[in-house]
């Protein structure tokens, strides 16, 4: 049964580690889905991590419906005309400006002009990828997190000609699919990577600076301000590329206070990347 507030189908463009979390995330609330994939191969994976996502919350009884009844609601394709008739659209391919505006605008013009369509974009300009839009009212972001299933933090990113309403209406799904929403204006790294960002900056340059250990850096904002983990640990968690990528992003937006600290992209110069290569801040033997 779908909720009042959940969409009766969605579509998810891109099912890569996001868009299945995503394309999960609405089902388990009630959802049809239906992911538009590539190619024949990536809708195949895509397929397999939506019906082991779908195992997985049958095992931990994250649901009362059978994996057949969910496996019932879902499909996967690769052809855009297949979304015709979903209520709303979230777009998750790779972070690529011209990728992401080439997927919205092939899908806005299969889509009934109710519908609605979102990007996870983390970084790139809901505005931007508006103007390329016929119906940019119907637009704007809905940014989640990774892992889906456990992160509860969804970003509604207002653009400037998101219609008035549509973000009253996100925040229903957002809280029907069980998670928080906060609305944050169309804005570089919008709220949670610009703080987030800032904070891991500083603690690098602390670091380099020699004014406290890695461990005691973090341990200075676990004890001291209850963060469930350290600025340092978390971007080796993150990737320090990624946040590279993010701190070289904002400062050319946002200017000279995100610079990235010299030590940062020394590490990634090094190959140093943090937990995915072994080596970041602190060593990763897992
Ligand atoms: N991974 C994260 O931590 C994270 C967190 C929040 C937001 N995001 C954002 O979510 C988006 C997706 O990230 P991801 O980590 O899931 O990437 P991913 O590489 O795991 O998945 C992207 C998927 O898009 C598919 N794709 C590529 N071109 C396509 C096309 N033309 N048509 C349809 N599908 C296509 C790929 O085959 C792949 O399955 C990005 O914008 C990213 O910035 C990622």
């Amino acid at each position: 049964m779908t909720s009042s507030a959940v969409p009766q189908t969605v579509g998810v463009i891109g099912g890569g580690r996001m868009g299945v979390g995503i394309a999960h995330a609405f089902l388990l609330a009630g959802a049809r889905v239906v992911i538009l994939e590539r190619d024949s191969a990536s809708a195949e994976v895509a397929e397999v991590g939506l019906t082991d996502a779908i195992t997985r919350s049958v095992e931990r009884r994250s649901t009362q419906e059978s994996e057949d009844d969910l496996l019932a609601r879902t499909g996967t394709t690769t052809d855009a005309a297949d979304l015709a008739g979903t209520e709303l659209v979230v777009e998750a391919v790779p972070e690529d400006f011209a990728l992401k505006s080439t997927m919205l605008a092939r899908v806005e013009r299969v889509l009934e002009p109710t519908s609605y369509l979102a990007s996870n974009t983390s970084s790139l300009s809901i505005d931007e990828l508006a103007s390329k839009l016929e119906r940019p009212d119907r637009f704007l972001g809905l940014h989640f997190f990774n892992p889906v299933p456990s992160s509860t933090l969804v970003e509604i990113v207002r653009g400037e000609r998101t219609g008035p309403g549509l973000v009253a209406e996100a925040r229903g799904w957002v809280e029907a699919i069980g998670k928080t929403p906060i609305v944050v204006r169309n804005s570089p790294g919008f709220a949670s990577s610009r703080l987030g960002v800032a904070i891991a900056l500083e603690a690098i340059r602390m670091l380099e600076e020699g004014v406290a250990s890695a461990e005691d850096i973090d341990t200075a904002m676990v004890l001291g301000y209850k963060f469930p983990v350290g600025p340092l640990r978390l971007t080796d968690m993150v990737g320090l590329d990624v946040r590279l990528g993010i701190s070289d992003y904002l400062e050319s937006t946002l200017g000279e206070r995100f610079a990235a600290p010299a030590l940062l992209r020394q590490l990634v110069e090094q190959g140093h990347l943090g937990r995915k290569s072994g080596q970041g801040f602190f060593t990763w033997t897992e």
